[in-house]
This record gives C-alpha cells, structure tokens and sequence, in this order.
C-alpha cells in the first residue's frame, strides 16, 4: 500500500455505475439543514462509491416544477405588471421573503389561489412569460445554493424535477398498462401491498406530482442512464414515500424482488438535526438558519481559535484561511456523519469545535502531529519506502498494522450499509490506537526507526483517505 498508493486496497462492490440522489433542496424556500445534512452525507456516499471504482451520478433533484411556482410567479407578476424579465425588479426581492409573502396571498385570497393554479397550467404548458420568469426564478435559488457547495466543496448536477417531465405521461400510461394504476375519487393512484394508503401519481386536477416525477426520474436512471444502483439521501420522514414508490416499481418489473439484487435501490434516511434545546434547529427569531451564515461561523470561529494560539503570525494569510475552513467546515461535516444517520442529532458548535473530544478537529490536530513526527526524524520518506520494511513486533505496533488493513473491509461495510459512521469511528479508533503505539514504542532515533517511520507514514496515508472520503480537507500542519 505505501509503494502502490491506497487505490490498490479500494473494495469491489459489484456495481458500475450508481446514481446518488442528493442534497435537492427545493428553489424558492431557503436551503435547511436537512438540506446540509442530505448534502455532507450523500456527498460522503459518493466518495466512498467514487473510490469504490464505481461511476457516481451526482444528482441534485431540485424542487424545481412544484405548485409553489403558480403563486411565486402570479404574485411577482402583481407586484410589477410591467414585469418582463429583463430589469432587476425581481432581485429586489429576497426569494424567501417572495417565497413566504405569495403563501400568505394564496393561503388568504382565494381568487388569487385560482389564479395561482391556472398559472401553474400555464407555466407547465410551456407559456413564454412564465417560464421566463420561473427561471429566473430558479437561477437566483441557485446562486444561494451554490454558495453552500462552493464552501463545502460538493460536486452536484442539477437535473431537477423539471427535467423530468417530459417523460411522466409515457411512464404512467406504461405503469396503467401492466394493470398498476386505479382511479381513485377522481386522482391515479397505486396500491402498496401492507400499505393503507395508496400513491397517488396523478391528482384529482389531472396535474402530476412529486411521486410521479420520481417514478419518471426512476425510469430514466435505469432505462436512459443505465445506473444499477439509485441511492436517495433525505430525512426518514419520506421513508413511505420511496417505500411505496419502490415497490411500484419492483411490481413494474423494473427492478428485481430480491433487494439486493440489480439493478437495485436504497433510500438513505436520516434524523432531525436539533438545536440546543432539543427542538428542531432553528435560530431566535423561529425562522430557518441560513445555511451559509452557519458555515461562516463555524469557520470564523476555527479561525480565532488558530489566531488564539499565534498562527496569524507564524503563516501566511492563505494558509490561516484554509487552515480555518478545513477546520470549520471539516468540524460541521464530521458531527453529522459520526452519528449513526437515522438518529437525531444536535447541532453545537462548542462541541463540534472542542479539540479535545471525538470530533475533526482532535482528528485533523492527531494527523498533523504525524505528520509533524515524520518531518522531525528528517528522513526521506520516500527512499525509507524502497529500502525499508514494516515489522510489527511490539504489541502496540501489531495492534495498529492489523488495525490498517481492515481499511478497505471497513470502507465495504460502510458502503453495505451506506452509514458514514462505520468509516468515522474507525478513523477516531485510528487515532486512538496510534496514540497508543506512540506512547509505548519509541519512533525517531530507536533501533526500530525505519520500520515505524513507515508505520506512523501508513496511518496518516489511511487517515487522510478516510479524511478524504468524509469530505474533509486533510492539514498537514496546525
Ligand atoms: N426536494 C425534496 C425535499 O426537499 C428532496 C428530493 C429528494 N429526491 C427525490 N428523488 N425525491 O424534501
């Protein structure tokens, strides 16, 4: 492994190609911290999957094509009847405030509701003021949202809603004709097997909705992407949604019945992040926290911690800021994926940030140590590589050698299971293993200094992967 690079250890598991459906806020509402938790965990996925050797789609499915749209752009069309998509009318509004002022219209007025809802006719049928406005509309969403990728440094392609619609009407009348589909007080709709309530994939309005999009997009991902596997990441609130959407699609034929099986599909829940208080996350003011404003801080506070202990004046300023951010935002990702993902979790910066507990920080500080010891013995790493050799004779050192080849068996189940976690508490049972070796087994100037030289180079190779496959931005010194 320290002569032919970690890839030589990365497990087959058995797929291609895989589509991850992640991240999706919806445009218009402001992006949450489901949102954030979606984006780190299904972005973490895909890593592991990416190393797996395996093609990844990184889908956003965007709320893009959803009813909101008939009253955002009715009401912008109320506001300024001179609109016409070439002024800046349309920025004066945040899209939040937009958002939360044409609900209340809709909710209040009900010959505006009307109106809302013949607007949506027209924007879905293709008129060409609306549908300039609606992509304005969308554009201005992505720029917010883009801003928490660039931070997080998440790599996404949008294929929204929208893009599937071309394909509902066919993919219904295929599932209509292998007898799936019942009407049902005036909507479609399709029975699960142990399920109450049914799916409904066409309403009473003849309009289609977020079950019908998704069975479209299914069909694509198969039929025209030709993935084996479909991962989707969102809160377990949904869970019955891809349940009852799955088994339409396994009655299709379109997947088999043995679940492990291909081509095959998981959904991925997760819990609720909390705040302080145990309730849902939220800030004073009961409105959503935005998400940039989050990751701001908590790279603003992992830079005060680094100016509190001199760095400003020992690097240069580039260095501080990535130093921060690879901290900051490292600490934000790491919180939520150490957590089994089904479970709550609470959002605290004080303890994400701590250097001392189970957190990125204490992780990235226990890598830079190493790397630090490697730099003190002032060898060549790389000619130890060709000369030398590992020997695992303490206990401690055979404690940590056997402990690194369970990497790619810890990547594997990790992946079988698609819970981050598994790779998270084997990276902290990492550092604490070392810890050990180190305080037991002399390293620079011992008799056994090349072989654990090498020892102390395959642990931060193997942590920095994992590093790596969190998302996290590995330091080499701090
Ligand atoms: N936009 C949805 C939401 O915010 C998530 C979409 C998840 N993906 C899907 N194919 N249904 O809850």
């Amino acid at each position: 492994m320290l002569i032919d690079g970690v890839s030589i250890w990365a497990p087959n598991v058995g797929v291609k190609r895989a589509v991850v459906d992640f991240s999706s806020p919806n445009i218009a509402k402001e992006m949450h911290v489901g949102n954030l938790r979606s984006t780190i965990i299904g972005d973490a996925i895909s890593r592991m999957l990416e190393f797996c050797n395996v093609e990844v789609l990184r889908r956003n499915h965007v709320g893009d094509w959803g009813t909101q749209f008939g009253m955002l752009i009715e009401y912008l069309f109320e506001e300024y009847p001179q609109w016409d998509g070439s002024g800046e009318e349309h920025a004066v509004y945040k899209l939040q405030e937009l958002y939360k002022a044409s609900k209340k219209r809709f909710d209040e007025d009900p010959i505006f509701k009307e109106k809302a809802q013949q607007a949506v006719v027209l924007l879905q049928g293709g008129d060409e003021r609306y549908r300039k406005a609606w992509q304005q509309i969308c554009s201005l969403s992505r720029k917010e949202f883009d801003e928490v990728y660039k931070r997080l440094k998440v790599v996404l392609e949008e294929k929204g809603e929208s893009f599937y619609d071309p394909y509902i009407a066919s993919v219904i009348q295929e599932l209509d004709s292998k007898g799936l589909v019942v009407a049902s007080d005036g909507a479609k709709v399709i029975h699960s097997e142990g399920q109450n309530i049914p799916l409904i994939i066409v309403k009473k309005d003849g309009g289609f909705n977020y079950a019908s999009t998704d069975l479209a997009a299914l069909w694509y991902r198969l039929n025209v992407e030709k993935a084996e596997w479909i991962v989707y990441v969102t809160d377990v609130g949904q869970s019955l949604h891809f349940e009852m959407f799955f088994d339409a699609a396994r009655r299709a034929g379109w997947l088999p019945k043995g679940t492990r099986d291909l081509p095959r599909t998981t959904h991925v829940g997760f819990g609720l992040v909390l705040g302080l208080d145990g309730k849902r996350f939220r800030t004073r003011s009961t409105e959503v926290v935005r998400l940039v404003d989050l990751l701001d801080e908590a790279k603003s506070r992992s830079k005060q911690g680094l100016i509190d202990r001199g760095r400003d004046n020992e690097w240069e300023a580039d260095e501080l800021e990535q130093a921060a951010e690879a901290l900051g935002y490292g600490a934000v990702k790491y919180a939520d994926l150490k957590n089994n993902r089904t479970t709550n979790y609470t959002f605290n910066f004080d303890q994400m940030l701590d250097v001392r507990g189970n957190t990125a920080v204490y992780l990235l500080y226990a890598h830079a140590r190493i790397c630090s010891i490697i730099r003190k013995s002032e060898k060549d790493i790389e000619e130890l590589k060709k000369i030398g050799n590992v020997k695992l004779v303490h206990e401690n050192e055979r404690v940590l050698g056997l402990h690194l080849i369970r990497f790619p068996e810890i990547v594997e189940d990790a992946l079988t299971d698609l819970l981050p976690s598994i790779l998270c508490e084997y990276l902290y049972n990492l550092s604490e293993i070392f810890t050990k070796f180190y305080s037991t087994c002399k390293v620079v100037g011992s008799a056994e200094e090349t072989s654990r030289l090498l020892l102390c180079e395959a642990t931060v190779v193997i942590m920095r992967k994992c590093f790596i496959l969190l998302g996290i931005t590995p330091l080499y010194r701090l």
